[in-house]
């Protein structure tokens, strides 16, 4: 298992988008803030390859932006056809402002 990456404070994390998409121990995460709240999944669609955080965004769902399957961000699971398999969700912890994740 890996430890703790110090990603920086929120704000330069994220700038003013809800979306991001860093590479980190060789793994492309896609981090999405939600009402103050930070979810980490893989950014790598399940299905293909497309990006997630650049898909839209309803509430905790976001978009597969290539054939519109539907990912919940807070665990990985795919919700809806053409998915069949969840993408891996990554842990996050906010302190004093900084953003640390772990890959699971
Ligand atoms: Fe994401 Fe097909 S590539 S739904």
């Amino acid at each position: 298992a890996q430890g703790w990456l110090t990603l920086g404070p929120l704000a330069e994390v994220f700038g003013d988008r809800a979306c991001r998409s860093l590479k980190l121990g060789g793994v492309q995460v896609g981090l999405f803030l939600v009402d103050g709240e930070v979810y980490a999944i893989d950014d790598i669609c399940s299905h293909g390859n497309a990006r997630l955080s650049e898909g839209e965004i309803d509430g905790f769902e976001v978009e597969c932006p290539l054939h519109a399957g539907l990912f919940d961000m807070r665990s990985g699971k795919a919700l809806s056809a053409p998915l069949t398999r969840d993408v891996r969700s990554h842990e996050i912890r906010l302190e004093e402002g900084v953003l640390h994740l772990r890959l699971v």
